[in-house]
């Protein structure tokens, strides 16, 4: 099995990865993180016409660069949410965009993975499969059942949605590497996802034997992501991640019923609508006030936590301070990461 370098040969070591964050991370963030050498992802969501776009998108900035305008496929990954898209919407758009990396995540069942990626192999056979987790046991499954090419090992630090018992990725991905090494399965490479924010958290991140690692927070901060100003200044305010944050499956009831299935729930700031669930306020309530404030002109996020939507960030976001081109973020993690290894391979 080719290394991931070798799978993904614009890109620079370490590899920086952008995560699939669905209506955030599109076409003009993604070209621009695999521009600067990292691979840059697209999310989707509900719908394939606006993930066809933000491909088309990507396609057109790789247009007139000398070797990514002609690779075998689209420089960039997509990311499905498998338990809300139709398998059979999404194959017509990799089929025809042939992205390097078909990304799935928060299917209903573990099973389903199998099927969506032989179909995607079976319509673009140069993509990639990756497909995001949160256990060593559901490590194992999938990788056993559905055979990805890299499997992405989330940690409980991750920001947005994730499994609801998970741990930190300082042993999620030694002990995941481990019991795949002991199947024999050693061959899917493994990358990290969770509270990586800067080139610290990339050392630590190769050092548990990542060979890549997808950031999602940090690009909330970046001048090319697609983010309401007002959400972008709370995650610049946010001091102190693990107490600024938290997981809870409330936020994803804000809006109605919970959609999402049942191992899921989701790390965000601990906005007014948790703050109110908290102190005893009933759902109802809650849902009622939340109308309200994303009806309004800030769409319901404000300074301070005082809004009542729902701001998807991990536990490092104490540590982003400032707006960056997604190039700067891709180049400064990785030096930064360099400098730290090279330094501590001294001691
Ligand atoms: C705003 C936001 C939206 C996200 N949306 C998705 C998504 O649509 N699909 C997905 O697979 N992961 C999604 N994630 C999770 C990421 O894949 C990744 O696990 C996470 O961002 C890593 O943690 P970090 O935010 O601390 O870097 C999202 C994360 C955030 C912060």
């Amino acid at each position: 099995m080719p290394s991931l370098r070798e799978q993904l040969p614009w890109t620079s070591a370490p590899i920086i990865v952008n995560a699939p964050m669905a209506g955030f991370a599109g076409g003009k963030l993604a070209s621009a993180v695999t521009l600067a050498g990292g691979l840059g992802m697209i999310g989707g969501i509900f719908s394939v016409d606006d993930i066809r776009k933000e491909l088309q998108i990507a396609s057109e900035a790789f247009k007139s660069h000398p070797t990514l305008g002609s690779s075998r496929t689209l420089p960039v990954g997509v990311g499905f949410l498998t338990f809300v898209l139709k398998l059979e919407d999404v194959l017509p758009a990799v089929q025809k965009f042939k992205p390097a990396v078909v990304w799935l995540f928060a299917s209903k069942s573990l099973d389903d993975y199998t099927e969506w990626a032989a179909a995607v192999r079976k319509v673009s056979p140069d993509s990639k499969i990756w497909i995001q987790v949160g256990s060593v046991t559901a490590a194992l499954h999938v990788a056993k059942m559905a055979q990805p090419d890299v499997l992405c090992l989330q940690g409980a630090d991750a920001g947005g949605h994730g499994f609801e018992k998970c741990a930190g990725i300082i042993s999620l991905l030694p002990e995941a590497s481990d019991a795949l090494a002991q199947e024999g399965l050693s061959q899917i490479s493994l990358v990290a996802s969770g509270g990586i924010v800067d080139g610290r958290g990339v050392a630590a991140a190769l050092t548990l034997g990542a060979q890549a690692v997808v950031m999602g927070t940090r690009f909330l901060a970046s001048k090319e992501v697609n983010v309401h100003p007002g959400y972008q200044a709370a995650v610049l305010e946010a001091q102190d991640g693990g107490q600024i944050t938290t997981r809870s499956k409330m936020f994803d009831q804000l809006r109605g019923p919970n959609i999402w299935p049942e191992m899921y729930d989701g790390r965000s700031l601990m906005v007014q609508s948790h703050k109110d669930y908290m102190n005893g306020m009933g759902l109802e309530e809650i849902q009622k006030l939340h109308g309200e404030a994303v009806s309004e002109d800030d769409k319901g996020f404000k300074a301070g936590l005082q809004g009542r939507a729902v701001m998807w960030a991990g536990t490092g976001v104490g540590l982003v301070k400032q707006v960056d081109s997604a190039k700067d973020i891709v180049e400064s993690a990785r030096r930064q990461a360099k400098e730290i290894l090279e330094k501590v391979a001294r001691l």
